[in-house]
């Protein structure tokens, strides 16, 4: 039978436990939805629950980043404190901030040893949105091993990967590889279209939709011609299912052997090169191709993570956002898969260099990438972004010319921004 004294004596003995550490908190991470995720990001998040005396649970956002968004609004609309830990795409920031908790007293200047282009992209009206996670931007994935075989090099001009894809999907196709493809990419309405179509029209001297100063430019010819030549890709060296491709479709058909070219971000080197990869050893990375008369541009892409404003363990949610943003896990990260860090000191780390040559070969491709037009738009830049994929969309799928696409989109943007953004 428990006596006063011990009951005061546990009392007691939990009171201090209370004071000592802080509460056992119940967190939620938002991660992204690849195949490698889970490993790398709720894989670390736990340990660090684990070591701290918190529960930290995996929330696996859908594929879609344009899903992923439309479900992140709902949650935000309704004040949910579902998930603490959100993961902030680079085009989110102004459109979610409203939502989300100043990091600056939690960080202590950590955000210094960032890439200041993206903290400054992170800091929306004073506040730190958001502490940078890995960094994207578009790259040109090639089977080494086929471009050898035919004497062929990566493409430096998007004709030129035309001309490569059809050499080499016509010669293994009549070795036997009835379905072989020349090349694979995001094409589906989604936000991943805006990247690629940014980049053909960007590498062909087209623009970047909506420039920083705010003014529409879509509606000229150079992009109306991006978009009309890649339409020529659909069918003829990319299967018609790429108009409903996202990242993990064309990494599946790439990977597995069937495509020589893919256009995809960084996760897909570590991906590539497992162990069970039937293409691991094969493959090569190039910038992406350059448009007539222009120069290869490549999008910046990349995540962030930030704190949910509903969150009821902002301190532990905080923290976490710390600990899955510093050197020693994006290091882990970078190494195991190829997420690019957003640590400057961490692009001359060795371990993480050997284990992703072309983060170090390609680091101009990473510093120049062109950026969506986020900054620009605001609010506004998901109805941008959507307007934009419908218009490459069209193009793609042989329901308008490049020209007539851009003349819509220009007065569909107009509307959109009526007197400012
Ligand atoms: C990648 C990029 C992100 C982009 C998305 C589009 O996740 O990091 O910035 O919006 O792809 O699909």
């Amino acid at each position: 039978m428990r006596t006063a004294f011990a009951r005061h004596a546990a009392a007691t003995v939990l009171a201090f436990g209370l004071a000592g550490a802080a509460p056992a908190a119940q967190l939620t991470i938002a991660c992204g939805s690849n195949a490698a995720d889970a490993d790398h990001c709720g894989r670390f998040a736990q340990e660090w629950g684990r070591r701290n005396g918190h529960t930290v649970k995996m929330y696996t956002a859908p594929a879609s980043a344009t899903d992923n968004l439309a479900l992140l609004r709902q949650q935000f609309a309704a004040k949910s404190s579902d998930i603490d830990v959100i993961l902030i795409d680079v085009v989110w920031p102004g459109v979610i901030k409203d939502h989300l908790v100043d990091l600056k007293p939690y960080s202590q200047g950590a955000e210094k040893a960032h890439f200041p282009t993206i903290v400054a992209n992170n800091t929306v009206d004073g506040k730190l949105v958001g502490m940078p996670w890995y960094t994207d931007a578009g790259l040109l994935f090639y089977r080494r091993d086929l471009l050898a075989k035919y004497q062929l090099r990566p493409p430096a001009t998007w004709d030129e990967l035309a001309a490569t894809a059809k050499r080499v999907m016509e010669g293994e196709r009549a070795a036997g590889a009835k379905d072989f493809q020349g090349f694979v990419f995001q094409a589906k309405a989604y936000e991943g279209l805006s990247c690629n179509a940014l980049e053909w029209v960007a590498s062909a001297g087209g623009g970047t939709v909506v420039d920083p100063s705010g003014a529409v430019t879509i509606d000229n010819p150079a992009a109306a011609r991006a978009l009309d030549n890649a339409a020529a890709w659909i069918g003829t060296i990319a299967p018609g299912g790429v108009l409903n491709y996202a990242e993990e479709d064309s990494r599946g058909v790439f990977q597995t052997g069937g495509a020589l070219f893919m256009r995809n971000w960084p996760y897909a080197w570590a991906l590539a090169q497992a162990a069970d990869s039937p293409v691991r050893g094969k493959v090569g990375i190039a910038p992406l191709p350059a448009g007539p008369g222009g120069r290869p541009a490549a999008t910046l892409g990349g995540a962030q993570l930030g704190v949910s404003k509903y969150s009821k363990n902002v301190a532990a949610a905080a923290a976490l956002v710390m600990h899955m943003t510093s050197a020693e896990v994006q290091k882990h990260r970078a190494i195991g898969g190829s997420y690019n860090p957003t640590i400057v000191e961490l692009y001359k780390d060795p371990e993480v260099v050997t284990a992703n040559p072309f983060m170090a070969e390609l680091l101009p491709v990473f510093t120049h990438a062109v950026a969506r037009p986020a900054g620009a738009t605001g609010l506004k830049y998901p109805e941008v972004s959507r307007a934009f994929w419908d218009a490459a969309h069209d193009v793609l799928s042989k329901k308008s010319s490049g020209a007539d696409a851009v003349r819509r989109l220009d007065g569909k943007l107009r509307q959109i921004k009526r007197s400012q953004w």
